[in-house]
């Protein structure tokens, strides 16, 4: 058995992807079949940022497969300011079963994987949001069911954890993924010849436009992210301002109609009405946000389940 972390989006192969898709499939329907952290053991949850979504979805999946969520306030632990990250990670790794965590830098989530022993999930850092894909792809099969062939279409700041998450998970899962983003705002180099060496062996493809037409056109799935990220607060005014780089990126019902028209519409949530999305699109017939939602549950158990099974 080999220690499994899951810290961005290619940690998986994409069988073991598939695998996992397949899986929280299973789970959604029956949500009490697998018993992975039976005992009760702990899993310990770590915000350094806010949240919603992701709280509720990895406590309620932790319990649903039989273990205790011991949901730990970064402000109160300050990890690598109280303390190292590495010395955290073992205090951690002693008493959990897995240790998942959101927070700021790539490199404090591998730090705390180095050392910790037991399974690291990222639970979004400045870089990845993977978990996210994991539940947006489980939504994007049950309403298409198929992933390989299909194509995304993400509009927004192609810089940011999503934009980076959506061209590796997606392109694991064999599908077309566009990004649409200011030529000011391109994904990270290297993540993006990773998803290209990706997409060549799984069959989909990778591409970056500076248009948000012509990256959604004909588009199966259209999805989009804040222009605000955490962390980026105090850039709101141009970010969101109407000299912003984003506001011709911004998913209005004239930019959905661009997509093939049984196109569907992901967020991940929270979303800011007005800015990155219109609300006639996300409160719209095409949306399927709460769907999305919920999905973080089912994703995040079986990823869990699937991780703590290998790593045994
Ligand atoms: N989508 C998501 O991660 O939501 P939260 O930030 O509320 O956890």
């Amino acid at each position: 058995m080999t220690l499994r972390h899951f810290l961005r989006d290619d940690d998986l192969s994409a069988e073991e992807q598939a695998l996992v898709l397949a899986r929280a499939a299973e789970l959604k329907a029956a949500p009490l079949s697998r018993q992975s952290l039976a005992g009760p053991q702990v899993v310990s949850v770590v915000f350094d940022k806010p949240t919603l979504r992701t709280q509720v979805s990895f406590t309620g999946a932790i319990a649903q497969l039989g273990g205790h969520p011991l949901v730990v306030d970064g402000a109160l632990a300050q990890i690598g300011v109280r303390e190292s990250v590495a010395d955290t990670a073992r205090v951690l790794g002693r008493q959990s079963a897995a240790i998942v965590w959101r927070t700021y830098g790539q490199d404090r989530i591998e730090e705390m994987a180095a050392f910790a022993g037991v399974p690291v999930v990222n639970a979004l850092t400045d870089d990845f949001h993977p978990c996210q894909i994991l539940a947006d792809l489980l939504t994007v099969n049950e309403r298409k069911g198929v992933l390989a062939g299909l194509t995304l279409a993400y509009v927004g700041d192609g810089a940011n954890n999503m934009a980076h998450s959506y061209l590796l998970g997606c392109a694991l899962a064999g599908m077309h993924v566009r990004v649409g983003t200011p030529a000011s705002h391109q994904p990270q180099a290297a993540v993006l010849a990773r998803a290209e060496e990706i997409a060549a062996e799984q069959g989909g493809s990778v591409a970056v436009l500076d248009d948000a037409g012509a990256a959604v056109a004909g588009a199966d799935v259209v999805v989009t992210d804040t222009w605000v990220s955490m962390g980026m607060e105090a850039q709101k005014g141009e970010r969101q301002g109407s000299a912003s780089p984003f506001v011709p990126f911004a998913v209005t019902e004239s930019l959905m109609a661009r997509a093939d028209p049984d196109a569907i519409f992901l967020h991940c949530l929270p979303a800011y009405r007005g800015f990155e999305v219109e609300a006639a699109v996300i409160d719209g017939p095409q949306s399927v946000v709460w769907d999305e939602a919920e999905n973080r549950l089912h994703a995040q158990k079986a990823l869990l389940s699937f991780l703590v099974e290998e790593s045994a």
